[in-house]
Formats: C-alpha cells, structure tokens, sequence
C-alpha cells in the first residue's frame, strides 16, 4: 500500500531513467483500450523516451512520492512539440503522465495549474496540449477545448491524438 503523499519540484537532466520508466508505466498501461495493441507496442519505445531538453528546461516538473518514486511529470514551453517553432503570446503542454498506480489524486491536476499560471506569468496568452486519446476529459477539466484530430508520426507511424486549447 502506497503512502498517498506526492510532492511536486522542478525536475533535472538527473531524471532521465525514473521519468521514462513511469512514462512507459503509464502510457503502457493507460492507453490499451484507447489504442491499437500494436500501434501502442510500435510507438512506445520512442514516446516513453524523457526528453533531455524538457530535463533541463525548468518548466518540466516531477511529482515525488515519499522514498523517491516519480509518480507525475509534465511541463510546459514556448517551443511547439515536435517542430521547435515559437510563436508570441503560445505556449504548449508537454509529455504529462501519471503513475496506473495514483490516478486520480490530483497529481496531474497540481502539474497543469502551475504550468498554467507560470505560461501565464511569462505573456502567453494561449496554451495548446497534444491531448492523448483519453486525456481529453483530464484536459477539458481545467477549461481546454478541442480544436480537431491530430496525427504526428512517431517513427513513421501516425499516432492519434487530440489538439486542445485554452486561453490563459
Ligand atoms: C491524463 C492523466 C495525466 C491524468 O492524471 P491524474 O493525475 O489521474 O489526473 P488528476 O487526478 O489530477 O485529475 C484531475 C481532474 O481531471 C479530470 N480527469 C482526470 N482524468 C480523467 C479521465 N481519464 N477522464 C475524464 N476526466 C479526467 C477529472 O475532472 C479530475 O478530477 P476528479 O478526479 O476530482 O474527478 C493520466 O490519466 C495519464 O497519465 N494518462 C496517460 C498518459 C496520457 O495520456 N497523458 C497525456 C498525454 S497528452
């Protein structure tokens, strides 16, 4: 039985290992019933991947559970996922997961308010989330509306999600 306590803090580049192993608990277990088995098995290797530069940005955060376990990350930048670009007045939601294990106790919740309010604080004016297919409820909570389908390609295999927005 897991002590229900989590603390949020900046993550490093230090992360690395523990932030892909709790993104692969948890898109691996949280996306089977919203996608194919084997888009899920082809694609995980590279989205469960921690991105180095989202490490070391100062805007990704770690949810903490008493010994050390990440148990949330997510974050938030001025560069579009992906491409890199910036626009003024955006900003983007990226790479959130929370542990199958501590669903459901505002974890993810406390991660999406601070990057709201720090997006805010720095002059965007919009916030775009790549909303994965059974996150749009999670989005939507906090005010983000759906603007239609969204496909990247990881690794030539489109993946379907959901682009969302909410004005800050
Ligand atoms: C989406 C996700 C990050 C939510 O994490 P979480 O820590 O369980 O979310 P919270 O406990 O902070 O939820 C806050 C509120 O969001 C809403 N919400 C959360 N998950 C939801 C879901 N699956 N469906 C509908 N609404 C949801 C609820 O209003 C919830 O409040 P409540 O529990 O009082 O009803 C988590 O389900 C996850 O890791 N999913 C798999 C990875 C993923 O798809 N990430 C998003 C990539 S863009």
């Amino acid at each position: 039985m897991h002590a229900r306590s989590w603390s949020l803090r900046v993550a490093t580049p230090d992360d690395a290992a523990q932030v892909s192993a709790l993104l692969d608990r948890s898109y691996g277990t949280i996306w089977v019933g919203h996608y194919d088995p084997d888009l899920i098995a082809t694609v995980r290797p590279f989205v469960t991947r921690a991105n180095p530069k989202l490490l070391a940005s100062g805007t990704y955060f770690v949810a903490e559970a008493p010994g050390g376990l990440a148990v949330g990350c997510g974050g938030w930048t001025h560069e579009a996922p992906g491409t890199a670009a910036l626009e003024d007045g955006v900003a983007h939601i990226r790479h959130f997961a929370t542990d199958p294990d501590w669903l459901r106790l505002g974890i993810a919740a406390a991660m999406l308010r601070r990057c709201m309010a720090e997006a805010k604080a720095s002059g965007a004016v919009t916030l775009f989330a790549d909303s994965a297919l059974g996150a749009e409820g999670f989005y939507g909570a906090f005010g983000f509306e759906v603007q239609g389908p969204t496909a990247p390609l990881i690794n030539g295999h489109a993946l379907p999600g959901v682009l969302m927005r909410v004005a800050l």
